[in-house]
């Protein structure tokens, strides 16, 4: 019963986690550029989940982000970008 009480909270914190290295993806392969070159998407803590679904059309349906090829998304870091969608499309 303790167990059960507990699965609650470390889903959360879980989620907490995996939203924090997101952000760190968004900010080292994207923001870099869009603070320069489109302002007015600068990706943070309070609005990427609001971006999720136009995050995840330029990344992998248009596959236009990240625009230039300097500095693309390592296997791991379009994985964390995936999981991290699908988490706040079932919120
Ligand atoms: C080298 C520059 C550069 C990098 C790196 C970059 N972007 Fe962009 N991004 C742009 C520019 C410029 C625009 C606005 C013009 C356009 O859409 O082509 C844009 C637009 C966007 C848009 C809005 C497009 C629309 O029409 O709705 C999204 C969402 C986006 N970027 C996501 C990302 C994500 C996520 C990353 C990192 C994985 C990223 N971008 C990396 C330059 C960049």
């Amino acid at each position: 019963m303790k167990l059960l009480l507990l699965l609650p909270a470390f889903f959360t914190m879980n989620a907490d986690a995996d939203k924090k290295a997101v952000l760190q993806v968004l900010e080292t392969k994207c923001n870099y550029c869009h603070r320069v070159a489109n302002p007015y998407r600068v990706f943070n803590r309070k609005n990427m989940d609001t971006n999720a679904a136009d995050i995840y059309q330029q990344v992998f349906v248009k596959k236009r982000m990240p625009m230039g090829d300097g500095n693309p998304l390592s296997e791991q870091e379009q994985t964390m970008i995936k999981s991290w969608v699908s988490a706040v499309r079932n919120n």
